[in-house]
């Protein structure tokens, strides 16, 4: 018998390996340790304080520097990467030849073509592949998406979203790999496609050769156009996303004690009465702002994952979106690179195979982008 979170009654807890123990990698130990369906075994990094911050608050778990430790480790079922972007390829094909369920956080790895070998793999091994699109567990990002999805907004005209503050600049990753995979996720949740095309600038106003602020324009198939602003360098902090339908309109703000709010206006243009005199009639009626649950995005996530690995089931955050994710980064990096050229996306791999064919090309510089 299934329970509600997929994981069926009996099943043992994933045993997890937890790698990489900076900022975020911590934050997985927590959730992990505190769901019934994961039992945290290993946590592993290069750096010893890290490892020794992990140790005093979980003096259960082994510790180790050495990652073959981990993929040597018949105790480790799954491994949770929360290492830097570079390292993401490298750990999960490791992993994924050990025999090891592998979680990565976002982005899945630092180019397409990475990205697709790790699907490949996983799959020849029947082995669960999950990028850490965190955003897809978000209540409100969910609410936004079931209005979507539902059609109460109507027609999605367009979406306007801003993801800016001071910091935290990386020296070695740009903008878009950083916080790009969060709006990219999202927008692939909540559309359902992908965009054809898109046109991305960028100026790297601190580290030379390393965009801090972007702008990039979306255009989707179904017409909805997007605009997606990403900053390291702002007055405040912004998690802005405005959705504007035929029917109503969205503000989903993550910094809110109202994330979500839903305002019934919208503009129509109604028949002429007389021949080629057009009337506008706008509409502005109620805000409504749903109940959101509690529910740590995170905790949902990690239990997605290991319900993924027990049941079988393709997790929410799948690792086909991971690589679409980056399909999209990689358009932005090849646009920002021709100075805000409109491109289509998987235009890279169009890139990157000309480059092949003729060495001396000078080439969209869009695979080194997501090392850091
Ligand atoms: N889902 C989210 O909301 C979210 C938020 C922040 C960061 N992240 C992601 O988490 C990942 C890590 O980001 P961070 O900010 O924590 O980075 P960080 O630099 O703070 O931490 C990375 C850690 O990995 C360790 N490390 C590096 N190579 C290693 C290896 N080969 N073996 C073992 N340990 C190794 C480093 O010593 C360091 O402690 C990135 O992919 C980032 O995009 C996700």
């Amino acid at each position: 018998m299934a329970s509600r979170n997929g994981h069926r009654i009996g099943d043992k807890p994933v045993r997890v390996a937890v790698v990489g123990l900076g900022y975020w990698g911590p934050n997985l130990v927590r959730n992990l340790f505190e769901l019934p369906e994961a039992e945290v075994t290993v946590a592993c990094d290069l750096d010893q304080e890290a490892l020794a911050k992990v140790g005093r608050r979980y003096p259960a778990v082994r510790l180790t520097t050495r990652y073959p430790d981990v993929l040597d480790d018949p105790d480790v079922e799954a491994v949770a990467i929360a290492t830097p972007v570079s390292t993401h390829y490298e750990l999960a094909c490791a992993a994924l030849r050990a025999g090891k369920h592998v979680f990565v956080e976002k982005p899945l790895a630092g180019s397409s073509a990475e990205a697709e070998d790790l699907l490949v793999r996983a799959d020849a091994r029947g082995l669960t592949l999950m990028p850490g699109h965190t955003f897809l567990y978000s209540p409100p990002v969910n609410i936004v998406r079931e209005l979507i999805v539902s059609g109460e907004l109507g027609d999605i005209y367009f979406i306007s979203t801003s993801r800016v503050n001071l910091g935290l600049h990386q020296p070695d990753v740009s903008v878009v790999w950083d916080l790009g995979p969060h709006d990219f996720s999202i927008l692939r949740y909540w559309l359902n496609q992908m965009p054809v095309a898109l046109s991305a600038l960028s100026r790297s106003c601190i580290f030379p050769g390393t965009p801090d602020v972007t702008f990039i324009n979306l255009q989707f198939p179904s017409g909805t156009i997007v605009h997606v602003e990403l900053a390291w360098l702002a007055p405040s902090k912004l998690r802005r996303t405005a959705v504007v339908g035929s029917r109503k309109m969205v503000v989903y703000d993550d910094t809110s004690n109202e994330p979500v709010r839903i305002f019934d206006s919208g503009v129509s243009l109604p028949d002429p009465e007389t021949f080629g005199e057009y009337k506008l009639t706008y509409r502005t009626g109620d805000i409504v702002s749903p109940r959101i649950d509690a529910a740590e995005p995170l905790t949902l996530e990690m239990r997605d994952f290991c319900a993924a690995i027990r049941g079988g089931a393709v997790p929410r955050s799948s690792a086909a979106l991971g690589l679409d994710v980056v399909r999209v980064i990689e358009a932005a990096a090849l646009s920002i690179h021709c100075d805000g050229r409109p491109v289509s996306v998987g235009a890279a791999d169009v890139e990157r195979e000309a480059r092949r064919r003729d060495p001396g090309r000078r080439m969209a510089a869009v695979e080194g982008t997501g090392s850091r």
